[in-house]
């Protein structure tokens, strides 16, 4: 066991968590809820992406959110960029940080983003080469590395060999996604490891889906391996478009208290957290998806 002392934690609900929404979400919802998150101590949030609008139209705002939110020093702001077209219109909006998606699975790849995993990464190259000319930061994001919706489990060897294919690219970090939250921790554990062998401990981070209920568990199996960044979604929100059936990503509340009752550190304040949580939730007409945020907020009306 080599847990860490303290944990980075990327905050993904705006991107990741609205994305798979029906009912159009106000750019000024998304803002706020930006302000809020890193009210909270966030300090890195996935905005946006500057994807096809006809394939997600709930993201077709990104220009408008990413001009309209009052960034904060010390935050790291975040947008996925499928393709130049989707990098070119991100530039204008001066993101921190771009995220190249691929996957481990050839059918999801074609089902998200319409080409081969073979294409996807040579798509990939001018995308990295501009962002490291501009100084901005590129992560990669791996999905379906334990299972595929089409396509059924992912053996670690095929993650390895996305990771190895990104690592050529010049992406400075990846994240390790269970897009449809199927993985149990010692298969999420083989995904990280299969990574590693690529990417140092520091340039990886985990991304759980929380389907199957076992997010948390796998976040603090891949934990114990030292891993000491993770996405998370407040109120647990989302789901991709793409991967039919899976729930949002592990609840950043859960995670924060996960961790602080183990004494590790994050920077966050739960309470503030779960006030954001409180906001979009009642803003999308829905309970949270945070165990911990309905524990304190049943708690805090009693
Ligand atoms: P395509 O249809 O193959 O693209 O889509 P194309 O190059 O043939 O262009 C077709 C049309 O799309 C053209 O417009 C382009 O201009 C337009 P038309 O001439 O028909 O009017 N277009 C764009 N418009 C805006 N922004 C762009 C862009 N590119 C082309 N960047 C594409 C390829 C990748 C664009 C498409 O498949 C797409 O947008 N897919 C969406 C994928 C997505 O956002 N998925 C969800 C995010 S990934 C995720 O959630 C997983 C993650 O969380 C980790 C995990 O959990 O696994 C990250
Ligand atoms: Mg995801």
């Amino acid at each position: 066991m080599k847990l860490p002392s303290r944990v980075k934690l990327v905050e993904v609900g705006p991107r990741d968590g609205l994305q798979n929404e029906k009912q159009p979400v106000p750019a000024a919802v998304k803002i706020e809820l930006v302000h809020r998150l890193q009210a909270a101590g966030l300090k890195e949030i996935e905005v946006t992406s500057y994807v096809s609008p006809k394939w997600i139209p709930q993201m077709a705002d990104n220009h408008e959110v990413m001009s309209g939110m009052q960034r904060q020093s010390g935050v790291r702001y975040s947008v996925l960029t499928p393709n130049l077209k989707g990098f070119e219109a991100a530039l204008q909006d001066k993101p921190d940080e771009i995220v190249v998606f691929a996957a481990a699975s050839e059918a999801f790849s074609q089902k998200n983003i319409n080409c081969s995993i073979a294409e996807s990464i040579e798509r990939f190259v001018p995308v990295v080469e501009a962002a490291r000319a501009a100084g901005i930061y590129v992560r990669g994001a791996m999905s379906c590395t334990v299972g595929c919706p089409y396509e059924g489990d992912i053996a670690p060897e095929r993650v390895a060999y996305l990771a190895g294919l990104m690592k050529n690219l010049g992406v400075q970090h990846v994240g390790v996604a269970d897009t449809i939250g199927v993985g149990t921790p010692r298969k999420t554990q083989a995904a990280m490891e299969a990574t590693l062998k690529h990417f140092d401990l520091a340039d990886v981070s985990g991304h759980y889906h929380d389907t199957y209920g076992q997010a948390l568990s796998n976040t603090l199996a891949v934990l114990e391996m030292g891993v000491w960044q993770f996405d998370a979604s407040v109120a647990g929100l989302g789901g991709c478009p793409y991967a039919k059936g899976a729930t949002g990503n592990v609840a950043t509340e859960d995670v924060v208290y996960m961790l602080h009752g183990m004494g590790i550190e994050t920077g966050i304040d739960l309470d503030q957290l779960i006030d954001a949580g409180a906001y979009i939730s009642e803003q999308l007409g829905r309970p949270s998806g945070s165990r911990v945020a309905r524990a304190v907020l049943a708690k805090r009306v009693a």
